[in-house]
This record gives structure tokens, sequence and C-alpha cells, in this order.
């Protein structure tokens, strides 16, 4: 068992584990995203969680960082070495795998590639 003192982590990124996005490499993801994490000296700022299935199969693999609530989609060990550079390092989104940003007003979704919408959950509510 770990028990880490996160005072003083400025992300956390949580990177899916659930049976889907393992089957699209999320193991070698989670292994590519740390790596670079590494590389850059981040440890300390950044904190990595692996999960269980997140909601979102069909984009597997699902990389989300917080506290941005930016959701990441179909993540290779490539694209995950890029969000660590790209969002963490340098401050800008990945757009091109961008699949929902926080806002103001709950998720929104910011993508223009193919991604399947989804069952609302609003209608469920009602
Ligand atoms: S297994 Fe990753 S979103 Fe479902």
């Amino acid at each position: 068992m770990t028990t880490w003192n996160l005072v003083g982590t400025q992300k956390h990124i949580l990177i899916c584990n659930g049976s889907s996005c393992m089957r699209k490499g999320g193991e070698e993801v989670t292994l590519a995203i740390r790596d670079e994490i590494n590389k850059h000296e981040l440890d300390s700022h950044i904190h990595t969680t692996r999960t269980r299935c997140n909601g979102r199969c069909k984009d597997a693999c699902v990389v989300i960082v917080y506290p941005e609530g930016t959701w990441y989609r179909s993540i290779t060990p490539e694209i995950g070495r890029c969000i660590v550079k790209s969002h963490l390092v340098n401050q800008h989104d990945l757009l091109d795998a961008m699949i929902y940003k926080y806002s103001s007003e709950g998720f929104v979704k910011v993508t223009n590639i193919e991604s399947p919408e989804g069952i609302s959950k609003i209608k469920e509510r009602n």
C-alpha cells in the first residue's frame, strides 16, 4: 500500500485501465505518460492514477487531466507523451485528441473528430 503526500501537487492525470482501454494499449499508455513525467522531472507536481472504466469505452484509451477537467480519447503511448509535453509542460491543450473540457456549464464537447455522443444521462433522469 502506498500513501503519497499530495500537498503541492498541481495536476492529476487519470489513466483509464478499464478492460476496453487495456485492450487499446492502456498499460503502454500508462508507462509512457509516467516515463515522460519523469523525463521532465515533474513527478512531484503531477500525480497519476490508474482507474477502472470511465464510461467512454468507445473512446479508448481515455486519459483525463485535472483540475482542468480535460478528457482525451484514443490515446496511444506517443499521444500520451504529447499530453505531458503539450498540456502539462507547455499549457496547450492537445486539441486533436480532446473530447470534453470542463466549463462553468459543466463538460462541453470540444472535438470535431468522430466520437460517439453516447447515452444521455440527462434523459435517464427524466
Ligand atoms: S474501459 Fe476506459 S472508458 Fe471504459
